[in-house]
């Protein structure tokens, strides 16, 4: 037997970091990258993994080995959360992924929910709701990386631009008019360690850290609103407004601020980071007529993975 999931990157609009401590947030879905799952049944009673990361990264061939052994170690971890006993039963699985790892787009969660919903269809049941795959695949995370918000699997299972409040019931986004980002990535993270800089703040500066999580979480209300009146100016601005918010906390990297930057001067209406900050993607909105200037200045300044999400030009979301 053989079964085959496939599951989708994200990135965030507003809210990281601050949502893990129930501040509301904004996500969207991205197809442009993803990655898929395929499980075989085999004769030989072991599990074995084969990984084919083709997100045109250098250097993640190397680590073929270490990624091969999560990905068999992640195969053992959701057989444990969904009960299932793996004692005489021979698994191959193939993982294919264009998402480049740990810069924002959502890698860990998607790699965690097509391993949970190859596992659930292969041993369990052949029809799911995103709800399952959502919460499966979260656990599923939380296991890997200890707790995370959440903000990941619920994009990447529902597919919808998505409001999201941890342990809140989430609300879908419907687009008041079509609107296009460009995203990129400026590479793997290495100067700064954005987890440990925002513990920092929150620890040493805390009334500064307060003012930032309310000027994010009312970002973030805004920015919904926005999204829904199809005010792609005003999304802008407020993807500048939480850049600048970040840029204070000291998670943006200078990499990162120029790659803003330069979007804006080719006529994007905004532009941030996105995810957990410290190097990786940047993402922004821009007018149909300047999608092409922005993404040939950031091939032009080396950003990889360069791509266009567009929502709403077949339909509204
Ligand atoms: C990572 O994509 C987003 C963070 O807010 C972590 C989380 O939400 O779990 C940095």
């Amino acid at each position: 037997m053989q079964t085959i999931a496939t599951a989708y990157s994200k990135f965030i609009l507003s809210g990281e970091h601050f949502v893990v401590e129930g501040a509301p947030s904004v996500v969207i879905p991205a197809s442009c990258f993803s990655t898929q799952v395929s499980l075989y049944d085999q004769e030989t009673p072991e599990i074995t993994a084969i990984c084919n990361f083709n997100c045109g990264q250098p250097g993640l061939d190397e680590l073929r080995d270490t990624h091969e052994a999560l990905v068999k170690d992640l195969i053992i971890k959701s057989a444990q959360i969904l009960g299932i006993d793996l004692r005489g039963i021979g698994l191959r699985c193939m993982v294919k992924s264009s998402i480049p790892p740990g810069q924002g787009a959502g890698s860990s969660s998607s790699l965690s929910q097509a391993i949970m919903e190859a596992m659930m269809r292969h041993f369990l049941a052949d029809d799911l709701h995103p709800n399952y795959l959502r919460w499966f695949s979260t656990q599923l995370e939380n296991k890997w990386h200890g707790t995370v918000s959440g903000i990941d699997n619920a994009a990447i299972a529902y597919k919808r631009i998505m409001f999201y409040e941890r342990d809140k019931t989430t609300k879908f986004i419907p687009l008041g008019s079509p609107m296009f980002f460009v995203v990129g990535t400026t590479g793997p993270r290495s100067e700064i360690d954005p987890y440990a800089v925002m513990r920092g703040l929150k620890q040493d500066q805390p009334l500064q850290y307060i003012a930032h999580h309310k000027a994010m979480s009312e970002n973030a209300v805004q920015l919904a609103e926005a999204l829904q009146h199809g005010d792609t100016l005003r999304v802008g601005a407020l993807m500048n407004e939480s850049e600048d918010i970040y840029e204070t906390c000291g998670i943006v990297t200078k990499a990162m601020q120029t790659a803003c930057q330069e979007a804006l001067n080719q006529g994007a209406c905004g532009a941030r980071m996105t995810g957990a900050g410290g190097g990786g993607f940047v993402i922004a909105c821009t007018p149909i007529s300047r999608i092409e200037d922005v993404q040939m200045a950031w091939f032009d300044m080396g950003l990889k993975a360069v791509s266009i999400l567009n929502f709403g030009l077949d339909r509204i979301r």
